[in-house]
């Protein structure tokens, strides 16, 4: 790791935290073994400044559905670079894309284009708003950093107090305290914003369909922040998968295998309230990332890449557990295949979690890239699998013996 510490002190000396994410900021636990900075990419496998190849199950947090330098989208982005990037008015492949996206997403009958998740949550919130006539939101798990999802998420951290008077947290899956935060304020709530999934143990999808059914009592509207789910756990999101049919919903991640591109979508009635007041910047219709997004839906429309996707996921949840079986520790594969997890289920809770925290040490330092979730792509074949498991294998039974070891000094955090 001597090039990517090297860079560090550099990049910290004129970047606050070295980076621009959250979850890209070093961890102290991992120092020697977890690059602080990658140099490339290519289908599953990254490569860090110093010259280690990882099989990455990362996948930059979410957005590389389909593989690192996936061809026949970079193609794309070439040969929309030969005519332009951003132009003095808009470009006909936003309507290109837009057709994809509404022949794929359950709710969307119109949709519109922005960068971020962020962007697209705080664009649905003021929809919401501005067609109940209504301030207040709810909302239930990460959907960015504006001041309307940063209430509560850090003391002193620039966002004015008075916003805690309009925005009210729902812990994720808890019906009864929606109910409770409803009955006290659902005349107010413009709507209830939650991600569909939490990428736990609860896959039922019972939570969102709750926030359905009490929304359309009070009159608010269900914003579904899909930022993670969308075209990860298929083409249709988690509207699709648990069956729930949201009024506005936010994509980002896997929308455009890593190109800065999110949509927001809806029913047409909550749409057709854009004519009504100003939702714009600059580079939303940038042309690369839109060219990235239409390339990486049709190869997911042709190509069945979520049957793969599932499949993969599959061999990795079975291996892990018969992993845990063969060391005799109480262990389960757990989630959904797209974005699984080994959850150790001994009845010491601190044990498991520092099980599980030098585990993940030791992943690294067999070059396998993986934080918490195991996210496959496309690119991830079974070979790629299977070397992946005998590392995974080799490294919790160096974990087990080392957190006998270190117990005292391993302190489990994640960013
Ligand atoms: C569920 C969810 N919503 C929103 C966001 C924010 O997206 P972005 O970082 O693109 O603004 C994230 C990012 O991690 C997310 O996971």
């Amino acid at each position: 790791m001597e090039k990517s510490n090297l860079h560090f002190q550099k990049a910290i000396s004129r970047i606050p935290w070295g980076t621009q994410t959250n979850a890209k900021r070093p961890y102290p636990f991992f120092e020697d073994v977890m690059p602080k900075y990658i140099e490339r990419g290519k289908g599953c496998r990254l490569w860090d400044v110093d010259g280690n190849e990882y099989i990455d199950f990362r996948l930059s947090l979410g957005p590389v559905t389909l593989g690192y330098c996936y061809d026949e989208v970079d193609d794309a982005v070439r040969k929309q670079m030969e005519k332009g990037v951003l132009f003095s008015m808009a470009s006909p492949i936003e309507y290109e894309l837009a057709e994809l996206i509404c022949s794929m997403i359950p709710n969307a009958e119109m949709c519109r284009f922005m960068k971020t998740g962020a962007d697209v949550n705080s664009s649905n919130i003021r929809i919401a708003r501005s067609c109940t006539g209504r301030d207040m939101i709810l909302m239930s798990g990460y959907h960015g950093y504006p001041d309307w999802f940063s209430t509560e998420d850090s003391p002193n951290n620039g966002v004015p107090e008075i916003l805690k008077e309009y925005v009210k947290i729902i812990p994720w899956g808890d019906c009864e305290a929606a109910e409770k935060l409803m009955r006290q304020y659902g005349e107010k709530v413009a709507c209830i914003i939650s991600i569909p999934y939490d990428f736990n143990e609860d896959t039922s999808g019972e939570y969102i369909r709750y926030l359905r059914d009490i929304t359309k009592e009070y009159g608010s509207l269900l914003v579904l922040d899909e930022i993670l789910t969308g075209f990860r756990l298929g083409t249709g999101g988690a509207q699709e998968y648990f069956k729930v049919d949201a009024d506005l919903a936010g994509y980002a991640k896997a929308l455009a295998n890593g190109y800065p591109l999110s949509t927001y979508v809806g029913k047409r009635e909550y749409m057709e309230q854009l004519y009504k007041f100003k939702m714009t910047t600059t580079y939303a219709g940038e042309t690369l990332s839109i060219a990235a997004a239409i390339a990486t839906l049709n190869i997911m429309k042709r190509e069945k890449v979520h049957d793969h996707i599932w499949k993969m996921g599959k061999r990795l949840m079975k291996g892990l557990q018969e992993i845990a079986k063969s060391l005799s520790l109480e262990a389960y594969a757990a989630g959904l295949p797209p974005a699984s997890f080994l959850k150790i289920n001994t009845p010491d809770q601190n044990y498991n979690e520092r099980l599980e925290y030098v585990w993940h040490r030791e992943l690294y330092r067999e070059r396998i890239f993986a934080n918490q979730r195991w996210f496959i792509s496309y690119s991830h074949k079974e070979s790629d699998i299977d070397e992946t498991l005998e590392k995974a294998a080799v490294s919790l039974q160096r974990a087990i013996d080392a957190e006998q070891k270190e117990r005292k000094n391993i302190q489990p955090f994640w960013w």
